[in-house]
């Protein structure tokens, strides 16, 4: 078990964001946090990367406390925030510069990690124009690459996907496959895509009103429901 949360609490004054969670995530599986807008997976993730304060209950990730051992916990993880966030007025590879500086990659290894990260993402072609230039695809493939410059045992995505076209879509899954296969990263993401959380996860938390209303692999989850040809959808409706 790479990562446990128990009774996981987020309030925002009355308002309770994430209620009570338990989850489990074993080792290189990729796992998904499901649900509806304000659900609260973004939330739960800044928690889980050590950014928010619990209200209550606790987590942890390879056996570091998120609150008590906030600085352990961000030497094995990543993170790629839901919003864009690399810098326009930078090239690729100075947004990467800049993180691997950051991650304290020492000098000697910077240029290898850049360059193997760049390869992994398909972005060498590109890697010296400006990131304004860069399409929706292009940035998400730039923040994944800045995010595992540090080789983190554990990769946390909120919304990879969101305003992608199918086509990079399609190329961010397949490059977040690849990545747990070849260096057994685990991956936790969340998504309101029910097909994309059926088609890339290993196990999904599907997340209602702050809450896990079902947790395990897809299939399982489709099983439940005795008929043919169920969706995640019909899981979610249903339950
Ligand atoms: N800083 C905040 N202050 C107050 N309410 C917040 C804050 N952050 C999130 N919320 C609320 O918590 C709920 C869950 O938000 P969020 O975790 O972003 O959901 P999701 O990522 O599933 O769409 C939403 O109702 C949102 O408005
Ligand atoms: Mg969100």
């Amino acid at each position: 078990m790479i990562l446990e949360t128990q009774q996981l609490t987020r309030c925002f004054g009355k308002f309770t964001a994430v209620d009570a969670v338990n989850i489990c995530v074993h080792m290189g599986e990729v796992f998904g946090l499901l649900g509806p807008n304000g659900a609260g997976k973004s939330t739960a993730i800044k928690m889980l990367t050590t950014l928010l304060p619990p209200t209550a209950g606790r987590a942890t990730i390879a056996g570091y406390d998120v609150t008590h051992q906030s600085d352990a916990v961000r030497r094995i993880i990543g993170y790629v925030p839901q919003a864009l966030s690399a810098d326009g007025s930078l090239t690729g590879y100075e947004n990467l510069l800049i993180f691997a500086k950051l991650y304290g990659i020492p000098r000697s290894q910077r240029e290898q990690r850049i360059r193997e990260a760049l390869a992994f993402m398909d972005l060498q072609a590109v890697a010296d124009r400006l990131v304004r230039n860069y399409s929706g695809g292009m940035i998400r493939k730039l923040e994944i690459a800045q995010s595992i410059l540090h080789q983190p045992q554990i990769l946390f995505l909120d919304e990879p996907t969101v305003g992608l076209d199918p086509v990079a879509r399609h190329q961010v899954w397949n490059l977040m496959q690849q990545h747990v296969k070849d260096y057994g990263t685990t991956i936790i993401l969340t998504t309101h895509f029910l097909e994309e959380a059926d088609s890339l996860c290993d196990t999904v938390a599907i997340v209602n009103r702050g809450q896990v209303i079902a947790t395990g692999a897809p299939a399982k989850l489709k099983a439940t429901l005795n008929q043919p040809n169920a969706t995640l959808n019909d899981v979610f409706i249903t339950i």
